[in-house]
């Protein structure tokens, strides 16, 4: 397979050489030797990032399921698809071979299409980790119905807010949702978010949990007697490279989530590439990815990445901490886990756990470890690396985004020598740029600044849905032909990237993004709150944890503080979710703000931090005597 499988250093500065020196044509080899399309393209790549418009394989028609599923079924048929480990190690595992996982995926599409969805149609699926979970997405990807996915962890009213921002037809969620000792019941937030989506038809439901629901007459229909009906075969639908795969949800710096538009072909080809490669994943590896499917993370590399090659991947319902803090290290013995792909945060969690979790169990069958969704700190890799890796699994710490559909920055194990909380070297096709404060690209080793990707790659979100002009401001605007990350960066001395962190308004919190505007926004609306300002500091566990600044509008001895902060904090968790509350709030009689108004969030920010001893320039300060007042009272 050339050019597919690197296996070693020179090779790859040798293919990454030749992907930059001929994006076009290199992309075309990977796209031509090792997926299946069923009319080729015109073109491989169209581009303009003034306008901004990316179009990879353009006139290109197939199916990404043929690529998942049909193809696979000769070879592989017979082999685990998807490996299901529930939330309790009580309940069986389910191991669902390629030929049913076909069988499952065409029964959902021809039940989908019997309610009424149409290619080109939205989908909601606000479903826990369980198979039907990627079912959905694959049923909705055979019939040409883009699927949006919503964290099952996410409130009603964003629930409500993604489904209207798409003009969602349908919904497929279920009873209820497994989560460690808990049992959420999503039917009811499904039914809360429903009073305000006027576009919703059907809503199909899983059974699970066996919580009980009310069913709506005409709406809401329990999936599986339908799917009994169903018959197993349902022709996929030829879609153009550049029809959209898929919808996902991220935070902006502004209240409105912005709804990621990935298209076809382009995604398919990059999310595979990079699966294959970045985990050096071969015949019989039993592959896990902790993340949830609601995220981009097990949209890339739990669904498609690992299907498209064939792959095992494990799926799996439960939290790290229950029944105890053994289970991620119970799963990897009792699954003989090949590449285990988890968040800094689970690491930081684990790490302080008594270590004997760890060591009771037998991790020999780990080659890979990953990580990904914030940096990595120095410590959590080494424990990462000592004690689940032995210092034998090299540890690919991987960058990439919601926005950039595929990992753009990362080792390639067994090739790239690692270094602690670097993500190391660009991967094949991927032209990262640094940039200054005058909108300069800093040339040559040792320097740190704005990251930036310079040319297109095939798995870019292609726009905002609905709103292309927030896509070209939010990523092209900054810098002239760049693709603009939001992320800080560094380069070392041999051509190292280290990613140091946002620099916008995006906080990330446990590994999700979150950004201060929807938070501020919702505690506002708060009666008795006049305004707030959110920053990040520092947290052990969860990287950031959040620190609101609030303004009341009365601010008298006699409110029950507590009460009041209580009361923020569920007024969050109903606008956005629990991991959206705040772990400290300090009420205070004003904001440190510019003569033009602005909030001066660095302040805010180093107060939070604990690191007062140099504020920095404040001599633009409206009112410096508010930062005083803050820092004598900070918690
Ligand atoms: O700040 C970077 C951080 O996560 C952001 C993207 O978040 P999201 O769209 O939710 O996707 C997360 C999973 C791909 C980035 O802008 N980030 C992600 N991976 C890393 C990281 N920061 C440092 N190191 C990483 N490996």
């Amino acid at each position: 397979m050339s050019n597919y499988h690197i296996k070693h250093l020179e090779e790859y500065f040798q293919v990454y050489r030749k992907s930059v020196r001929d994006p076009e044509r290199f992309w075309e080899e990977v796209a031509e030797e090792h997926f299946v399309w069923r009319k080729r393209w015109s073109n491989v790549l169209s581009w303009d990032f003034a306008k901004p418009e990316v179009k990879w394989f353009e006139g290109a028609e197939l199916n990404i399921t043929e690529n998942c599923l049909d193809r696979h079924l000769r070879t592989h048929g017979e082999q685990t698809a998807i490996l299901f480990e529930p939330n309790s190690p009580d309940e069986e595992a389910q191991h669902i071979t390629y030929n049913a996982l076909f069988e499952k995926v065409n029964k959902m599409a021809n039940v989908l299409k019997a309610q009424g969805i149409e290619k080109g149609d939205r989908v909601c699926i606000y479903l826990p980790m369980i198979p039907e979970l990627a079912i959905a997405l694959l049923a909705c990807a055979r019939i040409g119905a883009v699927h949006s996915v919503v964290f099952a962890g996410f409130s009603a009213k964003a629930l409500a807010t993604r489904i209207n921002d798409a003009s969602c037809k349908m919904v497929i969620t279920s009873d209820g949702s497994y989560r460690g000792a808990k049992t959420l019941d999503l039917k009811a937030i499904v039914d809360e978010a429903l009073l305000s989506c006027e576009t919703i038809e059907k809503v199909l439901l899983v059974e699970r949990t066996k919580n009980k629901v009310t069913l709506k007459e005409g709406r809401d229909l329990w999936i599986q007697p339908l799917l009994d009906e169903a018959d197993g075969f349902c022709e996929a639908v030829s879609m153009n490279a550049e029809d959209p795969l898929f919808i996902l949800y991220t935070s902006g710096s502004t209240g409105k989530p912005k709804g990621m538009v990935h298209t076809t072909g382009g995604y398919m080809v990059y999310t595979a590439y990079t699966f294959k490669n970045i985990f050096q994943y071969r015949e019989g590896d039993i592959y896990w990815c902790t993340a949830d499917i609601g995220w981009i993370t097990g949209h890339s590399y739990i669904v498609y990445g690992p299907l498209a090659n064939g792959g095992t991947t494990v799926m799996f319902e439960g939290v790290p901490s229950y029944p105890d803090f053994s289970r991620f290290w119970e799963i990897v013995e009792k699954h003989k886990i090949t590449h285990l792909y988890t968040a800094p945060t689970a690491i930081r969690a684990l790490a302080k756990e008594n270590i004997e979790y760890v060591e009771k169990c037998d991790l020999s069958s780990l080659k890979v470890l990953g990580s990904v969704g914030e940096p990595i700190n120095e410590e959590a890799w080494h424990w990462y690396n000592d004690n689940v890796g032995k210092n034998k699994s090299p540890i690919v710490d991987t960058w990439w985004q919601t926005e950039t559909g595929g990992i753009m920055i990362s080792p390639i194990p067994f090739v790239t020598p690692t270094k602690p909380t670097y993500a190391t070297l660009p991967f094949i096709g991927i032209q990262p740029a640094l940039m200054d404060e005058n909108a300069q690209e800093l040339k040559g080793n040792q320097v740190e600044g704005r990251l930036c990707i310079k040319y297109p790659w095939p798995s870019m979100a292609r726009t905002i849905w609905g709103d292309h002009d927030r896509y070209r401001d939010t990523y092209f605007s900054a810098y002239a032909n760049m693709y603009f990350t939001g992320d800080g960066a560094m380069r070392d001395e041999v051509g190292y990237y280290r990613i140091t962190g946002r620099v916008d308004d995006v906080i990330i919190v446990s590994g999700h993004n979150l950004g201060t505007a929807p938070i501020e926004d919702a505690i506002n609306e708060h009666q008795a709150v006049a305004e707030s300002a959110i920053v990040g500091f520092p947290h052990e566990v969860k990287g950031n944890a959040l620190y609101g600044y609030v303004i009341l509008k009365e601010y008298g001895e006699s409110r029950n503080f507590d009460n009041l902060k209580k009361e923020i904090n569920q007024q969050i968790a109903d606008k956005i979710g629990p991991i959206a509350k705040l772990d400290k709030i300090q009420f205070v009689p004003g904001l440190p703000k510019t003569r033009s108004g602005k909030i001066m969030r660095r302040i805010l920010r180093k107060i939070a931090s604990k690191d007062t001893s140099n504020l920095g320039d404040t001599s633009t300060l409206l009112n410096p005597e508010v930062v005083k007042e803050i820092m004598d009272n900070a918690l």
